[in-house]
C-alpha cells in the first residue's frame, strides 16, 4: 500500500451500507432514550397494597381530588368566591385528618402528632419580576398548613416543608397546576400516618397554600408570619407546568437535597434542568423563591413539564393529565419526605444555612449520578490530557504513511522534514485541519438551520409552522442542520477522517474542562460525549486492525452514549421551549431560537457525522449535500402549509372588556404573547363583529389600534409585566343603551382616596394612606409616578422620581386596601405640585369568562355587571368557531380609571 487515499484500504463497505450496519445504534440508541423518557409507573388505585397490606400512594385518589378541586370547585382565582370555596374545602380535609390521625394516636399510643392552623394575614412584597420592579399588597389571604411530628419538642425543633398551591391563575382550573400536588400532599400525609408504627423524627409540615398565582403571596405569608416558620430546614415545592410525563427536578440548591433526591425511586433530574433554569431564560418562578429569600432554606424545586401548551389554560383539565404521572410525582414525594423526616443528620446539619452545591448530577438510564464539582473538575482534565496525549501518538508522523501506521507514527515524531502533506499523513497540520473542518461543520450545521428559520418567519410569513408537535422541528430543521454542515465540508475536503474524529474528542474534552472549571456541571454532557469518543477511539485499532483507519464498530461504540445523552437533552428541551414560544411574546424569534436548539443539540448528539462524511471521499459529499438539499426543500413545503395551532395546541388570546370609568369608554383590549403570523387579521375581523366605534361602517377594516405597549400603557396592568411581552390592540365599544355603569354608583364606586394626608412645605414633602375601594373588583392594579422617600412596601423605595406599580390580591369580599407613603413634592415641593397622577384597573369578579360561566343561569346576576359575560360568551363562540378551536382566548372584564389624588 502507497500513500494514495486510503479508501481502498478500507472494509470496503460504502456510504449506504455502512449507514445500514450503524443502523442499529442510529435507531437504536435514541429509541432506548425516548423510552426512558417518556417511562411512567403504572397508576395504582387502591389505597392499601394487597400484598404487603400497608398504605401505598394511590393515583385514582390524588386524580379524584383533582378533579373535586378543578370541576367540581372550578377556577380557583384568588379573591374569588370559588377561591373561598377551594380553602373551605381544603380546611375541612385536614379537619378531617386530623380527627383520623387523632384516634389512631389514641387506639395505638403511637408517638405522632398532627396539628392544623388556618393561617390568615395580610402583607406586602416587592416581586420583581422579568426585569420590572413590582409590589404586592394582599388581605386577608389565608393557607392550610398541617404539621405530622413526633409530638415532642426536639421533634419539632427541625421541619422539612412541602408545599403546593391550592389556587389557580385567570382562567385556568388547575388540574395539574396546582390541584394535582395539593391531592400529592393529602396522599402522602395518609400514607405516612397510616403506616403502622411510623413516627417522623423530625416534623414534616405540609403547606396548602392559597395564593400562588397572585405572585406568591400565600408562601410569602408562611414565610413571614407563621408560627412554625424557623422551624423550616428545607422545601420541597411541587408545581406543575404541564400535564404530562415524568416529574423533573429543575432546582436543586444544596448538597443534602441533591443526596435526598437521589433517594427517589423514579429520579428525573440533571444539572442541565437547573443551569437552564436558573439563566431566567424560562420566564417563570415558583414559591420556592419565597422560602429561598424569606426563610432562607435550602430545598428541591419540582414540576412536570410535558406538554405544557396547557400550562395556565382552561385545558389543563385531569382528563388530560397522563396516566401514571401522579403516581411518579407522589412516590418520589413520599421517598424524599420519609428520608428527611427519618434521617437524624440531614435538618438538623441544615440549621446553620446550607451551602451551594458544586455537584454535578444526572439520571441516565434509570441511574442517578452524583459527584462533586472537583471530582467532575479532576475526571474532565483527566480526560483531556488523555485526549492530547492520544492525538499526540496519532498524529506525530510527518512523512508519508506507508503502510503499519502504528510504527512510523512514532518514529515520526520531532522529524520535521518539507514534505507537504496529503490526506494520507497523520500530521499535526492534518489534525488541525480535522479541527478546523469540525468548527466549521458546527457553524454550518447552526446556520443551515437559521437559514430556513428565517425562510419560514421572515420571507414565506409562516412562523412557528412547528407548534402544534414539539418534536416536529427536528423535522424542518434537522435536515438544513445537516445540509450546512455537509456544505461547510465542502470549503476543507479532502481531510482525514482520523483526525476529524479526533480533533472534535479534543474539542468537546477541551470545552468540557473550560465549562467545569467555569463551575457550569452541564459540562458533563461534553464530558460524557468525548469520554464515549475517546475510549471508542483508543481501543480503534483493535477492530480496524490499523491506527489509521477507523472501524464502523468504533462509530457504533462512539456514537452510542452521545446520541443517547443527546436524545435526553433534546426531548425535554423541546418540550419545555417549543410550548413557550406561544407564550414568549411575538418580539422573540421563536423560529431561530428552536432551530438554534435543534441544531446544537443535533451536532452534540451525532458527533461522529462530521469524520463519517469524510470517510468516503468529496464525490459522496458532493452527493450528500444534493440529497440534503432536497431533503431540507421538501418539510419546507410542508410545513409552510401547516397551521401552527389546533385544538390541543391553542394560541393564547388575552381580552379585556374594559369600562373606563373617568371617560367612560368602552374598549375590547386583544392580544396575544406568541409572534405567528395572522394575529393582526384576526383582531380586524374580531373588531368588525364585535367592535363599533363612531366611525362605524366608514372604514371598519381600520379599526383596531395598535397600542404601544410599556410602563405607560396602564391598559394592560392586570397582567404587568408580563404585559410588556405582549402585542395589544384596542377595538371600540358602544354599550347597550339601558347601561349604568355599577362601578361609579355611590356606595360601590371604584376609587382612589388620600387619607391622612399632609403636606409639608417646609420639607417639601407629602404623607398620605393611598387607599383603594375596589368593591366587585379583584386583582386591582395602581400605577403612579412619585418620587417616594418612604413607604410601607419595602425599606428602600427607589430614590428618584419614577413610575411604581402596585398590585393587589386579598380573600373573596375584601374590597379595600392602603399603602402609606411619603413622597417628595415635584418642582421643589409647590403645593399645586403636590397631587399624583394614580392609573388604577381591577377585574370584574363576575366578569371572568370561561371561570364564571355558570352565573349566567344565575337569577339574581345584576344585568349590568352580566352584560360583560354575555358578551363574552357571544365573542368566544364566535372564536371557537372562527379558529376551529385553535385559540384559547381568556376573558376578562375590567374596570378602570385616572385620578388625581
Ligand atoms: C442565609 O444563609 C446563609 C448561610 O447558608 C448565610 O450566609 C446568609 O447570611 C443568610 N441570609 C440571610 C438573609 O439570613
Ligand atoms: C382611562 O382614561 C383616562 C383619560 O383618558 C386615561 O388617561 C387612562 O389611561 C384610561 N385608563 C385605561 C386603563 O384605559
Ligand atoms: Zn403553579
Amino acid at each position: 500500500m502507497t500513500s494514495t487515499v486510503t479508501r481502498q484500504t478500507r472494509s470496503g463497505w460504502g456510504p449506504l451500507s455502512s449507514l445500514l450496519l450503524l443502523a442499529p445504534v442510529l435507531l437504536g440508541a435514541p429509541w432506548i432514550a425516548h423510552r426512558q423518557h417518556s417511562s411512567l409507573p403504572e397508576p395504582i388505585v387502591d389505597l392499601i397494597n394487597p400484598v404487603t397490606k400497608l398504605p401505598q400512594i394511590s393515583e385514582a385518589r390524588i386524580l379524584g381530588v383533582s378533579k373535586h378541586l378543578s370541576e367540581d370547585i372550578g377556577f380557583r382565582t384568588p379573591g374569588t368566591y370559588e377561591h373561598a370555596l377551594g380553602d373551605k374545602w381544603m380546611y375541612e380535609q385536614v379537619v378531617d385528618f386530623k380527627k383520623k390521625c387523632d384516634e389512631m394516636i389514641a387506639e395505638s399510643g403511637r408517638k405522632l402528632e398532627c396539628e392544623i392552623w388556618r393561617q390568615e394575614g395580610s402583607g406586602s412584597h416587592r416581586f420583581d419580576m422579568m426585569g420590572s420592579r413590582l409590589y404586592k399588597n394582599y388581605v386577608d389571604l389565608s393557607n392550610i398548613v398541617v404539621r405530622v411530628s413526633d409530638g415532642t419538642a426536639e421533634g419539632k425543633e427541625h421541619a422539612v416543608l412541602v408545599n403546593s398551591h391550592l389556587d389557580s391563575t385567570l382562567p385556568t382550573p388547575g388540574a395539574a397546576d396546582d390541584a394535582l400536588a395539593v391531592g400529592i400532599m393529602l396522599e402522602c400525609m395518609r400514607v405516612l400516618v397510616e403506616t403502622p408504627g411510623w413516627s417522623p423524627r423530625h416534623a414534616i409540615v405540609f403547606l396548602f397554600n392559597n395564593a400562588e398565582e397572585s405572585l406568591q403571596d400565600g408562601s410569602h405569608l408562611f414565610s413571614t408570619q407563621h408560627p412554625v416558620a424557623p422551624t423550616i430546614r428545607a422545601v420541597v415545592n411541587l408545581e406543575a407546568a404541564g400535564t404530562t410525563g415524568r416529574e423533573l427536578l429543575f432546582q436543586a440548591t444544596s448538597e443534602q437535597m441533591i443526596e435526598a433526591y437521589s433517594r427517589v425511586p423514579r429520579p428525573f433530574g440533571t444539572i442541565i434542568a437547573n443551569d437552564v433554569f436558573s439563566s431566567g431564560i424560562i420566564m417563570s418562578d415558583t414559591d420556592f423563591r419565597q422560602f429561598q429569600q424569606y426563610l432562607n432554606v435550602t430545598g428541591l424545586d419540582m414540576a412536570v413539564v410535558g406538554n405544557s401548551y396547557l400550562y395556565h389554560m382552561r385545558k389543563d383539565l385531569v382528563e388530560n393529565i397522563q396516566p401514571g404521572v401522579a403516581q411518579h410525582m407522589g412516590e418520589n414525594t413520599l421517598a424524599i419526605l420519609q428520608y428527611l423526616s427519618s434521617d437524624p443528620e440531614v435538618l438538623p446539619s441544615l440549621t446553620g444555612g446550607y451551602t451551594k452545591p458544586t455537584t454535578v448530577y444526572y439520571s441516565l438510564l434509570g441511574f442517578f449520578f452524583l459527584y462533586s464539582f472537583s471530582t467532575a473538575l479532576k475526571l474532565h482534565a483527566a480526560l483531556f490530557v488523555a485526549s492530547v496525549a492520544l492525538a499526540t501518538t496519532l498524529f506525530s508522523g510527518s512523512q508519508p504513511n506507508i503502510g503499519g501506521a502504528g510504527k512510523d507514527a512514532k518514529k515520526g515524531k520531532g522529524k520535521p522534514n518539507g514534505i507537504v502533506s496529503t490526506s494520507s499523513e497523520l500530521t499535526a497540520k492534518e489534525l488541525v485541519r480535522g479541527a478546523v473542518a469540525a468548527i466549521l461543520g458546527f457553524m454550518g450545521c447552526l446556520v443551515g438551520a437559521n437559514v430556513v428559520a428565517v425562510i419560514m418567519a421572515k420571507v414565506l410569513g409562516k412562523g412557528m409552522s412547528w407548534f402544534s408537535n414539539e418534536y416536529s422541528a427536528l423535522l424542518l430543521y434537522g435536515p438544513p442542520a445537516v445540509l450546512g454542515a455537509l456544505i461547510s465540508q465542502l470549503l476543507v475536503s479532502p481531510v482525514q477522517e482520523l483526525a476529524v474524529y479526533t480533533s472534535i474528542t479534543l474539542i468537546q474534552s477541551f470545552l468540557a474542562l473550560v465549562v467545569q472549571l467555569l463551575g457550569i456541571g452541564s459540562a458533563s454532557l461534553l464530558f460524557l460525549s468525548s469520554a464515549s469518543l475517546f475510549i471508542a477511539l483508543l481501543i480503534n485499532p483493535g477492530f480496524s486492525g490499523s491506527k489509521i483507519e477507523i472501524s464502523l464498530v468504533t462509530y457504533a461504540l462512539g456514537q452510542s452514549l452521545p446520541l443517547i445523552t443527546g436524545t435526553m437533552a433534546m426531548l425535554p428541551v423541546l418540550e419545555v421551549f417549543v410550548p413557550l414560544t406561544g407564550r414568549m411574546g411575538a418580539d422573540v424569534p421563536a423560529d431561530n431560537l428552536i432551530s438554534t436548539i435543534v441544531a446544537a443539540i443535533s451536532a452534540l448528539a451525532v458527533p461522529l457525522f462530521l469524520p463519517f462524511v469524510h470517510r468516503f471521499g468529496r464525490s459522496t459529499l458532493v452527493k450528500a449535500v444534493i440529497l440534503f438539499g432536497i431533503a431540507s426543500v421538501v418539510p419546507l413545503a410542508i410545513f409552510a402549509v401547516r397551521e401552527p395551532f389546533d385544538e390541543m395546541h391553542q394560541k393564547r388570546l388575552f381580552v379585556l372588556r374594559t369600562e373606563n370609568i373617568t371617560t367612560g369608554e368602552h374598549h375590547l383590549h386583544l392580544s396575544t404573547s406568541d409572534g405567528a403570523p395572522g394575529f393582526q387579521a384576526l383582531v380586524h375581523e374580531i373588531a368588525k363583529e364585535f367592535g363599533s366605534g363612531p366611525e362605524e361602517s366608514e372604514n371598519p377594516e381600520a379599526l383596531p389600534e395598535p397600542i404601544v405597549m410599556d410602563r405607560y400603557n396602564s391598559d394592560w396592568d392586570p397582567m404587568f409585566p408580563f404585559s410588556l411581552f405582549l402585542t395589544p390592540y384596542k377595538v371600540p365599544l358602544t354599550m347597550d343603551i339601558g347601561y349604568t355603569s355599577p362601578w361609579t354608583a355611590p356606595g360601590t364606586k371604584f376609587s382612589i382616596t388620600a387619607e391622612e394626608d399632609l403636606v409639608d412645605l417646609s420639607t417639601g414633602t407629602r404623607s398620605l394612606k393611598l387607599r383603594v375601594y375596589h368593591p366587585g373588583l379583584i386583582w386591582t392594579v395602581i400605577a403612579f409616578d412619585a418620587h417616594v422617600l418612604k413607604w410601607n412596601l419595602d425599606d428602600n423605595p427607589p430614590n428618584e422620581y419614577t413610575r411604581h406599580h402596585v398590585k393587589e390580591a386579598s380573600f373573596y369580599g375584601k374590597d379595600t386596601w392602603s399603602i402609606d407613603l411619603v413622597v417628595k413634592i415635584p418642582n421643589s415641593g409647590r403645593a399645586e405640585d403636590a397631587g399624583i397622577l394614580v392609573n388604577f384597573i381591577g377585574l370584574q369578579e363576575q366578569g371572568m369568562w370561561p371561570g364564571k360561566r355558570a352565573l349566567l343561569e344565575d337569577k339574581g346576576l345584576d344585568k349590568n355587571i352580566g352584560s360583560t359575560l354575555l358578551m363574552f360568551r357571544d365573542l368566544d363562540r364566535w372564536i371557537e368557531e372562527r379558529t376551529e378551536g385553535g385559540i384559547d382566548a381568556m376573558l376578562l372584564g375590567c374596570v378602570a380609571g385616572v385620578e388625581r389624588v
